[in-house]
């Protein structure tokens, strides 16, 4: 009899301990975002509107915790009921046959003290169940997410790019889509020279960024091969594709820790010359010297504290002290005043030399400085060729150029003329 409730309020418990932790994750999840952007919340004067998307999980939550309680309070009166029954049948039964058949009483009451001293073990087994549900809620959960596979999975017997790695990168045929049915890349070939500068143009959505991505095998390609050196990227070390790759991605990823901390990031234990050597190439050493306590200054969450130019001149500096051999660099669209452009141009001009740079250009400068500039459209190559040809055909380039640059470019010759 006690069996079937133990078991059913166990389920019970193990149930509503999971949605508990469900809806707790998704709360913490509500409140980083909104915390996160709190600038936004506030500017749009959304504080009401995330308000109740918090208190209406904070709802949830409590009702859940509720549950909870009162399956656990019920177990108690469920086994002091049954102990009771129980208890009373036995005095019922048991007396009936000291009564009329001669039971010896003392055997009779020795049964009854052992049962009522099994009757509190039995209690504390059915709390015991209602916690080891709760527990196994929570294991189930987290071996969830500790079986889980990576995408991405080092081929056996892939190996280490070949030294030194010259960085010649090949795209032949690459299909992708992030969402089947629904390709992002079709039929993309392209070759990177080593040591040289390839530039990517398009429009907005067209696939550069996600170009970029499958170089250092963010995803694996649906179709087609992307080399390096020769060697298929999915047969290399993934240790050794991620050594020789610099990334400096189009929003600037810094930790909250120190100037320091943040330009080693690559490279844990260089030296205190070499820190302050990159940050001097990327532009960045002065401003590093005014923060309040310089390299030891701590940038913030996101590196909130400092300025955009100067969170990029840190990234840059960053992949210059990592010094890998490829760089793959996606401009910031953001716009800095001219100074601050003029610092950044200067770091990324520093960092691409004598690299195999692909590099997602949204400055005309950059654009101009490439070897070669492919224009991506409807994730596809329409045209490809150095600046001055491209402008020649008056095709797909001609015509963003007359788009997003020709103001750059107006801009560029009056402050010469000046
Ligand atoms: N993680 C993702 N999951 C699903 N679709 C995605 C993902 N990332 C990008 N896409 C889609 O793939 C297409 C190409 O995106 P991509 O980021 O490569 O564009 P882009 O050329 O870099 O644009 P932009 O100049 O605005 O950065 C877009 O249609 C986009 O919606
Ligand atoms: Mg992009």
């Amino acid at each position: 009899m006690a069996i079937y409730p133990i078991v059913r309020l166990g389920k019970r418990m193990r149930k509503v301990t999971a949605n508990t932790q469900e809806e707790t994750g998704l709360f913490t999840a509500i409140l980083d975002q909104s915390f996160q952007g709190i600038r936004v919340v506030k500017a749009y004067g959304m504080e009401a509107y995330e308000g109740t998307r918090v208190s209406s999980l904070v709802e949830r939550i409590f009702k859940l915790n509720i549950k909870s309680a009162r399956i656990r309070a019920l177990s108690s009166p469920i086994m002091e009921t049954l102990g009771g029954i129980a208890v009373a049948i036995v005095i019922v039964y048991g007396g009936f046959r000291v009564i009329h058949q001669n039971l010896d009483p003392g055997s009779f009451f020795s049964f009854i003290t052992a049962l009522l001293l099994a009757y509190e073990p039995m209690k504390r087994l059915a709390n015991l169940n209602a916690s080891l549900q709760e527990g196994l809620a929570g294991a189930q959960r987290m071996f969830d997410l500790l079986d889980m596979q990576s995408g991405i999975q080092e081929r056996p017997g892939a190996k280490a790019l070949g030294v030194p790695v010259r960085g010649n990168i090949q795209l032949s045929d690459v299909g992708f889509s992030y969402v089947t049915g629904q390709p992002a890349l079709r039929g993309v070939s392209m070759s990177i020279p080593s040591g040289k500068t390839v530039a990517l143009v398009g429009p907005s959505g067209a696939g550069k960024s996600t170009i970029l991505n499958l170089i250092p095998r963010f995803y694996d390609i649906d179709a087609g091969t992307i080399t390096i050196d020769g060697t298929d990227v999915r047969d290399v070390t993934l240790e050794s594709l991620y050594a020789n790759i610099s990334l400096v991605s189009q929003e600037v990823m810094l930790f909250d820790d120190t100037v320091r901390a943040n330009i080693a990031y690559g490279r844990p234990g260089a030296s205190e010359a070499d820190i302050e050597d990159a940050a001097q190439h990327a532009a960045a050493l002065d401003f590093i010297r005014e923060l309040p306590l310089g390299f030891d200054t701590m940038v913030g969450e996101r590196g909130i504290k400092l300025s955009g130019g100067q969170r990029q001149r840190l990234a840059i500096a960053r992949a210059i002290l990592k010094n890998a051999p490829i760089l793959l660099l996606d401009e910031a669209t953001s716009s800095l005043d001219t100074e601050s452009e003029r610092h950044v141009q200067q770091a990324l001009d520093h960092l691409m030399k004598g690299r195999t740079t692909l590099v997602i250009a949204h400055r005309l400068s950059t654009i101009v400085g490439a070897d070669v500039i492919y224009v991506i459209q409807n994730g596809g190559i329409v045209e490809m060729g150095s600046h001055a040809e491209l402008v020649a055909k008056s095709g797909a380039y001609e015509k963003l150029y007359a788009l997003q640059f020709a103001a750059e470019a107006d801009a560029m010759i009056r402050v010469e003329n000046s």
